[in-house]
């Protein structure tokens, strides 16, 4: 894993070609040119790169570098030095075609041989699927059938595939099992965006760099962990494949659980290799999968209503474009997870996820237990709760630790203080979009922020048992939330259930 901030003092990423499969879709722009560009501004895109981009629209060369340059301008994270980005530009390429059409692929081997002898760049192929999920086997069998996939002693081939990685345990069993025909597990670079967010790899340092937490980081000393994810967005333009996916697929399988696993995971013996996965993925396969019983009173699922975020009136999930009038697909979960080994045994694990809901923040909440003895008195101890710990994920950044203080006075009385870090104090420069850090980690070949197909079948098998009973059960009386609240009624009986409540929604103050 590369340290981060990245800062340009690393050394720049093996020379190569990048291949990017969409290059007209929304990823491409939003996120990947802007990450592009930032590796290229900090001295860390190899100085033999080159792009491709394929797609269906069409196109040439001169169109594709006119169309990432508006794009550029648009979507950059920082002010764009001209200098800078045209040498990028012109190290662009372009190839339209259909992704099921052999000839596409005899295009692109020969434009990357041409490219790699013009420019002179090594064999070292970095191909990004940023497709639909239905074309990620036809594009690597496409690229096998052609040669593409082939590693030599002097070349690497790495693909990176975006989520959804199947869209249930024996799709992604059956996808996993296509891509290996062609590739081996090190080639497969699995992406999960939340893992290039700074303070989702801070979860690392926060925990093994620093020696007084990790005493206390179990059962003994910690009541509950509760995650939230909450959206103020709604599914935007992408309803077509959100009602077939919901928040379940979209956030807890992936995100989630990795972060949840980041947490809950045993010290890694190393940061490098296959240390930290191999920790992730134990804890994963610690969390049993639910009985349908457990699955019908540990989970809640909702839907939106039309309702009002600060002045702006939305409307109902429903109605959204591309959605089903009659949709039953979930735009919010809430679920009390156990991990079932001996350092969380019969701790909740309590997460939410949802779209349109009253606040936009990403929030892991350590709850650690009450002291011991009430040696101030019981009333003050209900002013008095036990200490928390927050780490803020988005979009604050920083960690927040509750403690107790003495009020200035002459009689006891005790406050509740935050102690706050807060990211920005660090004033460096930060990986803008997230993806920075994990493109530029495919570059040097470390796989430690990609899943490995362990821990996406071990995720699978938390989620997949949910699904189905819900699938069995469909829901009654969708939409169960209105637009702008915390989601709906019964994911707060849900946590009283079991003795808490959701943290509020917390700045660094
Ligand atoms: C994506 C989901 O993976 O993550 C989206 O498909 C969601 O539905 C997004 O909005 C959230 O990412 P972030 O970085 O904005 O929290």
């Amino acid at each position: 894993m590369a340290t981060f901030p990245l800062t340009g003092h690393d050394r720049p990423g093996d020379p190569c070609t990048i291949v990017i499969f969409g290059a007209s879709g929304d990823l491409t722009k939003r996120k990947l040119l802007p990450a592009l560009y930032n590796l290229k501004a900090l001295g860390l895109l190899p100085k033999d790169f080159a792009i491709i981009g394929v797609a269906v629209s069409p196109g040439d060369d001169g169109s594709f570098r006119k169309n990432i340059t508006s794009e550029i301008h648009q979507f950059s994270t920082h002010q764009v030095d001209e200098s800078v980005w045209e040498e990028f530009r012109k190290r662009s390429f372009y190839i339209p075609g259909d992704f099921q059409d052999a000839a596409t692929f005899k295009k692109l081997k020969s434009l990357l041989a041409q490219v790699q002898k013009d420019l002179k760049i090594p064999e070292n192929i970095l191909f990004y699927l940023a497709i639909a999920p239905t074309f990620f086997s036809t594009v690597v069998h496409q690229l096998g059938a052609v040669g593409l996939t082939q590693e030599t002693e002097q070349s690497w081939r790495r693909i990176i595939i975006e989520k959804p990685f199947g869209h249930d345990l024996m799709s992604a069993r059956a996808l996993n099992t296509e891509l290996s025909q062609e590739l081996k597990e090190n080639q497969i670079y699995r992406i999960d965006h939340y893992l290039g967010k700074e303070t989702v790899q801070n979860i690392l340092v926060f925990r093994f760099a620093n020696s007084i937490f990790e005493p206390i980081w179990n059962r003994r000393y910690i009541e509950y962990v509760q995650i939230t994810v909450a959206e103020i967005l709604g599914v935007e333009l992408r309803g077509s494949y959100y009602d077939h996916a919901g928040a379940m697929r979209d956030m807890v399988q992936n995100h989630i659980l990795s972060v949840l696993s980041l947490i809950a995971m045993e010290p890694p013996s190393s940061i490098l290799g296959d240390s930290v996965r191999n920790e992730k993925v134990k804890v994963l396969e610690a969390i049993r999968p639910m009985s349908p019983e457990e699955i019908l009173s540990n989970t809640v699922r909702g839907q939106y209503s039309a309702g009002k975020i600060g002045d702006e009136i939305v409307p109902a999930y429903r109605t959204e474009s591309d959605v089903d009038p009659r949709s039953n697909t979930e735009t919010f979960v809430a679920l009390k997870l156990n991990v079932e080994n001996w350092r969380w045994a019969q701790i909740p694990f309590f997460i939410r996820s949802g779209k349109r809901l009253a606040a936009h923040t990403t929030q892991v909440v350590i709850g650690f237990r009450c002291a011991p003895l009430l040696l101030f008195g019981k009333e003050i101890q209900n002013f008095a709760p036990p200490n928390r710990l927050v780490m803020h994920i988005q979009p604050e950044e920083g960690i927040t630790l509750d403690i107790h203080a003495k009020r200035p006075g002459p009689k006891i009385s005790l406050a509740n203080v935050p102690l706050n870090f807060n990211y920005s104090d660090f004033g460096l420069a930060q990986a803008a979009t997230g993806y920075e850090t994990l493109l530029y980690d495919c570059m040097i070949g470390d796989p430690t922020l990609f899943h490995r197909y362990d821990s996406v079948d071990a995720s699978w098998q938390i989620v997949n048992p949910i699904l189905d009973v819900w699938n069995a059960l469909p829901a009654r009386g969708f939409p169960n939330y209105d637009a702008g609240s915390w989601g709906p009624e019964s994911s707060e009986r849900l946590i009283a259930k079991f003795g808490h409540q959701w943290h509020y929604y917390s700045k660094i103050s």
